[in-house]
């Protein structure tokens, strides 16, 4: 089973980046392969329609594509920008319109806004109109549940964490 982290921080020393790790160590030991992809290190370029229509993707986006196909689970980390999630994000996922994602497992964190649920309910929507199954468990976490290294250490995030990755596996054994 592989499982495939976005990160759609804009930030170097971002807090969904390091969430985005620790998601990733926690599923290491229960799949065959993690990947964590900072979306912001990609150069994934802009969304094109026309280049989708002539299906002339770059290798960038070739490469990122075959990526979520192979993917049995999805995890997304976004910061939260303007109570929402990041274009940085949402531009990712555009170049994936014309890729089917039915039955793949999902699941959906976030950092900010006083650990806000705002990106991941709207990434909701986005998640139904890309055919996934979500799983029902969120991690929004805030800066201060990290400490000045980005090392997650807040106790009742990191159990949350856990029994995140639990339900991804979880459910991602029972489709299979
Ligand atoms: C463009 C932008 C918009 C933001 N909008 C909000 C917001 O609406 N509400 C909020 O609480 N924080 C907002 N923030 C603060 C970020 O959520 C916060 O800095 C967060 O820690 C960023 O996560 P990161 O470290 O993973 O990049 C915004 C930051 C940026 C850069």
């Amino acid at each position: 089973m592989k499982a495939l982290i976005l990160v759609g921080s804009s930030d170097k020393q971002s807090h969904s980046l390091a969430l985005g790790n620790k998601i990733g160590e926690l599923l290491e030991s229960k799949v065959d392969s993690v990947e964590v992809m900072n979306l912001a290190d990609t150069e994934i370029p802009l969304y094109n329609r026309a280049i989708e229509r002539e299906a002339s993707y770059s290798n960038k986006v070739k490469e990122f594509l075959e990526q979520s196909v192979e993917a049995d689970i999805i995890v997304w980390v976004t910061p939260i920008y303007h109570n929402s999630f990041s274009g940085t994000l949402k531009n990712a996922l555009d170049w994936q319109h014309k890729t089917k994602f039915d039955g793949k497992v999902l699941g959906l964190a976030s950092n900010g806004g006083n650990r806000s649920p705002q990106a991941v309910d709207q990434l909701m929507l986005v998640a139904r109109s890309q055919g996934y199954i979500t799983v029902p468990k969120r991690v929004c976490t805030q800066e201060s549940d990290y400490d000045e290294n980005l090392n997650l250490t807040d106790e009742n995030i990191l159990s949350r964490t856990n029994d995140f990755v639990e339900q991804l596996v979880s459910l991602a054994n029972k489709i299979r």
